[in-house]
């Protein structure tokens, strides 16, 4: 059996805002990931290893065991439905939310009760389907990888499904949140084998950071 522990983490947010809660977990990178090109770092327990890899990806690896561990927005993890992970601790880091947003003008006189169908550009095309399917309203969905705000502008779409937190981004673009879909944090995921094989390890790890989360 490997003996390593790998833990994924995606650069950018996730990676900024685990370094921290990491440290009071007593885990420490060898170097300065927001600075290292490497993909797999070294840190200061011999047996744990960080691998950097696209957010969207950490559910992949996880699942099928390349990473033991692995920290993902639950945005990611409910666009993976059923993937086959442990989600194991609510780390509350990368707080936001997921929302339907429009333009002001429109949400100024529109009425989501009376919605029936709806064109939405969104990443989240399986939340988006399954989020609408269970209020019986149908949707036509515009799959785009990010900058979904600019989608309404331009007549893409009526309105987009995506992430807000201060809601500034929305804003400086004419947009007005209309409909809620879920609360949004990063999350510690395990790979189920993993949790068996490597119980013991795994366990001491996952009790330092769900401490650390508070
Ligand atoms: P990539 O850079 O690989 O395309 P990404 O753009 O989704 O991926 P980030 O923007 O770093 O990468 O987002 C990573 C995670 O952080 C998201 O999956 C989500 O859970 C959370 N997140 C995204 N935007 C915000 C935000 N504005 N405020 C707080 N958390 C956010
Ligand atoms: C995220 C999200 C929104 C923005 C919301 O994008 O997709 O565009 O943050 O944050 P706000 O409400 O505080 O403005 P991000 O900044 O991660 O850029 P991205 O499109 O590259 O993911």
């Amino acid at each position: 059996m490997d003996a390593t522990i790998r833990l994924a983490l995606s650069k950018g947010r996730i990676l900024e805002e685990s370094l921290p809660l990491l440290k009071r977990a007593g885990v420490e990178p060898a170097e300065d990931p927001l600075k290292s090109r490497k993909l797999i770092l070294d840190t200061n327990s011999p047996d744990l290893k960080l691998v950097i890899i696209r957010a969207a990806d950490v559910p992949t690896y996880v699942r099928f065991g390349a990473a033991d561990l692995g920290i993902a927005g639950k945005d990611v993890l409910m666009e993976n439905e059923g993937d086959g992970l442990y989600e194991l601790v609510d780390l509350k880091i990368a707080r936001c939310r997921l929302m339907v947003a429009e333009p002001v003008g429109l949400a100024a006189r529109d009425d989501p009760k009376s919605w029936t169908r709806l064109r939405i550009a969104s990443k989240y095309v399986k939340t988006t389907q399954r989020h609408f399917a269970a209020k019986g309203i149908q949707t036509d969905i515009i799959k785009l990888y990010g900058s979904m705000e600019l989608a309404p502008l331009v007549g893409l779409s009526d309105r987009i499904v995506d992430l807000v937190d201060t809601g500034k981004t929305l804003k400086a673009n004419g947009l007005a949140e209309v409909e809620h879909i879920a609360d949004i944090s990063a999350w510690l995921v395990a790979n189920k084998a993993a949790m068996k094989m490597k119980h013991a390890r795994l366990k001491s790890l996952v009790d330092r950071l769900a401490q650390a989360a508070g």
